[in-house]
């Protein structure tokens, strides 16, 4: 019997959705177990989100400190034969369910066994997965492959699309103007193209790694300013959220005025300075030509360089 563990949190639904897309061609091997594990934070993070919880979550966020979850209901010590792990990025990290969830004693079910990595993110995943990579190799995981589903639309509208969604609850076009935010219904669909693959691995004790047959389908798509992008952002979040933990941790009345100021920032950040960090990011790319190649080969072969 084939045995397939499936870990994930979403919190309106969306990676759900992708998670139950790729995961369909499982279903279809013949003799597998497979469980689905939600990981639970506790409290669970309220949705629509309030600006003001939106930005809360920051500081942890960046410097990867966890929430509290829920017990698993999976045994830990079980010999899987892939394990899934499908999480979203919360300020290019993982969100704080699945940090909490790799921190964990429970993530060394990943030992020794194949770890397939799903994402469904709006475009900026590159930090978040090398924090993810990096933890699952220190559970003893091995890196098996990795999916990643994004907004499709551009980097701006795209901003924009996702706030109305996070602050509104509705993911559909904002009064029919804007497009609906998020990863769109066709791309979800079409992913269990994604789930054939892997489970013609599972099927065939295939131990793996299939990327390069997963990328053949448009599996991982490297968008070149956004390797130099994300690392100028990261730089200028690790000052914010330890300017902010100096005042107590989430939900600390304390820190309130300091997460204030975040929110006045990420506005002017996404109307002023994002744009031009684009421009930036787009000149550089054509001046560092190799070694912006290598990153997009090292980021699209889910490799670990240690
Ligand atoms: C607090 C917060 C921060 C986010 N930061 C990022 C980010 O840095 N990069 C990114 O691509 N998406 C980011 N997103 C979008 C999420 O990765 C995800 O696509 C969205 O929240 C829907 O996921 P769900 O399935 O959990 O509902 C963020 C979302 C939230 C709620």
């Amino acid at each position: 019997m084939k045995k397939i563990l499936i870990i994930h949190y979403s919190q309106t639904g969306q990676l759900t959705d992708i998670v139950n897309s790729i995961t369909a061609p499982l279903k279809k091997i013949e003799d597998v177990c497979i469980v689905y594990e939600e990981i639970k934070p506790r409290p669970g993070f309220d949705f629509p989100w309030s600006a003001t919880k939106f930005c809360d979550v920051f500081p942890e966020s960046v410097e990867g400190i966890p929430c509290e979850i829920e017990p698993v209901h999976f045994d830990p010590n079980e010999a899987y034969d892939l394990v899934i792990l499908a999480y979203q990025v919360w300020f290019l990290a993982p969100s704080l369910p699945i940090t909490a969830f790799l921190d964990s004693s429970d993530a060394k079910v990943m030992k020794g066994r194949p770890v397939l990595t799903i994402i469904g993110c709006r475009n900026m995943w590159l930090l978040a997965h090398e924090t993810v990579k990096q933890k699952i190799v220190e559970s003893g995981g091995r890196l098996f492959g990795n999916i990643v589903l994004g907004d499709k639309t551009g980097n701006l509208l795209g901003v924009l699309t996702i706030t109305i969604w996070m602050l509104s609850g509705k993911k559909k076009s904002f009064l029919g103007i804007l497009p609906d935010a998020g990863i769109s219904d066709q791309d979800i669909y079409d992913a269990s193209k994604f789930g054939d693959i892997v489970s013609d691995a599972v099927k065939n004790n295939d131990p793996g790694p299939v990327q390069n047959r997963l990328n053949a389908h448009g599996a991982v798509t490297v968008v070149p300013q956004y390797i130099l992008f994300e690392k100028r952002i990261h730089r200028i979040f690790k000052v914010w959220s330890r300017f902010i933990l100096k005042k107590g941790k989430r939900g600390n009345p304390g820190r309130k005025f300091r997460v204030r100021l975040f929110l006045v920032y990420l506005f002017i950040a996404i109307a002023v300075i994002a744009p031009v960090s684009t421009v930036l990011s787009m000149l550089a790319v054509r001046l560092k030509k190799d070694e912006i190649q290598n990153a997009i080969g090292y980021f699209s072969e889910n490799t670990f360089l240690f």
